[in-house]
């Protein structure tokens, strides 16, 4: 299969990499790399032996391609999306889907209308932790589903350093589109209303103006809430640069995840720390090829996606405004035509 790779920062190198320098180069190749900084683009495509671009239309024009990964800042993913499904070339998109409910609704339209494979990246759909926790769920192991509880943040370097963009997105855009998309997919519920809090301080202070941290109060439809936490100040002094814990109470039992700590804990005279053993990129991006192989684009492709980014709009406004927001009143202000920002506010 012959990939193309739109956006080559963290995210464009690593799965590039997983393609170039694993198990599924046997399988896939990249042929060319796409970015709107030139020389990111040659570098990342001078390893994978792929042409170079800075314009996604053009690369899409010029090579002929099987499947595009489509990794650029979460504001941005609308037109290079829309450009993949005018050439009618396979996605997968990174999450969040889109940041407004206007981008989001043209993009699934565009699949809708293109008819070819798509997905939205909600990779630890793929991390085995959380795959193990869904079958304990599904067959019964701690009862019903009464609560969850998840804390998905990152070390301060992430936005200050990691992210030129970082100003325009947030702890929630950034991280809970994971934690809110895992909910709802370990337990089957659909979030119906979300409470918040979000604090200022640190990270505008250093010119980013964005928040520091976010905690939301998601109620969903089987009645169960989750309590959810981003903080994007964490820090740096941390094992690993990603802090994602894990509970889902239930009746009778209880599940706990930390993808910190994986069991191995190095300690020597520099530091102490306990690194990630566990890798499922390659099992991640394997599935979408099997799906682009599959040839048959699922009815549905993205419309966990769509109420993935509704309830994110929901949840800036909750903090905005303060109050309780319901998911379906996003959904209901978009289809009366009402743009919905990325802060939440509508007009
Ligand atoms: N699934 C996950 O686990 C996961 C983890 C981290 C980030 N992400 C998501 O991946 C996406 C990218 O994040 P990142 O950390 O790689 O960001 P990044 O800033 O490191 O890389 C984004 C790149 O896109 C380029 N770009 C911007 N607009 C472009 C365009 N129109 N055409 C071509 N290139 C363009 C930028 O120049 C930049 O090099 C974000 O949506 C983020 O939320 C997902």
């Amino acid at each position: 299969m012959r990939i193309g790779i739109i956006g080559a920062g963290v995210m464009g190198r690593v799965y590039a990499r997983t393609v170039t320098d694993g198990d599924l180069r046997w399988r896939a190749e990249v042929v060319a790399v796409c970015d709107r900084d030139r020389a990111l683009a040659a570098e990342l495509a001078g390893h994978c032996r792929a042409r170079d671009f800075d314009d996604a239309e053009r690369m899409l024009r010029e090579v002929e391609l099987d499947a595009v990964y489509l990794a650029v800042p979460d504001h941005l993913h609308c037109a290079p999306f829309l450009a993949c499904m005018a050439a009618r070339v396979p996605t997968l998109v990174e999450k969040p889907l889109a940041t407004t409910m206007v981008d989001a609704e043209r993009m699934r339209a565009a699949a809708r209308e293109a008819g070819v494979p798509v997905q939205v990246n909600f990779s630890n759909r793929a991390n085995p932790v959380f795959v193990r926790m869904r079958q304990a769920i599904a067959a019964g192991d701690i009862g019903d589903v009464v609560g969850v509880n998840a804390r998905l943040s990152n070390i301060v370097d992430y936005p200050t350093r990691m992210l030129s963009w970082a100003g325009s997105t947030t702890c929630g855009w950034f991280l809970l589109s994971h934690v809110f998309d895992l909910a709802a997919w370990l337990t089957g519920a659909r979030a119906a209303e979300v409470t918040a809090n979000g604090v200022k301080g640190r990270l505008t202070g250093e010119g980013i103006d964005t928040y520091d941290i976010i905690q939301a109060l998601v109620r969903y439809d089987r009645g169960f809430a989750g309590l959810y936490e981003s903080a994007w100040v964490l820090p740096n002094s941390l094992p690993s640069p990603v802090d994602f814990k894990v509970e889902v109470v239930g009746s009778h039992g209880a599940l706990y995840a930390d993808t910190q700590d994986q069991m191995v804990h190095v300690a020597n005279d520099k530091a102490y720390t306990w690194p990630g053993t566990l890798d499922w990129t390659q099992a991640r991006l394997s599935d979408f090829l099997d799906l682009v192989a599959g040839g048959d684009a699922p009815a549905d492709a993205l419309d966990d996606a769509l109420e993935n980014s509704a309830l994110l709009l929901a949840l800036h406004r909750a903090v905005a405004d303060g109050g309780t927001v319901a998911v379906a009143d996003v959904l209901a202000r978009t289809a009366a035509g009402a743009t919905a920002t990325t802060d939440g506010a509508s007009r």
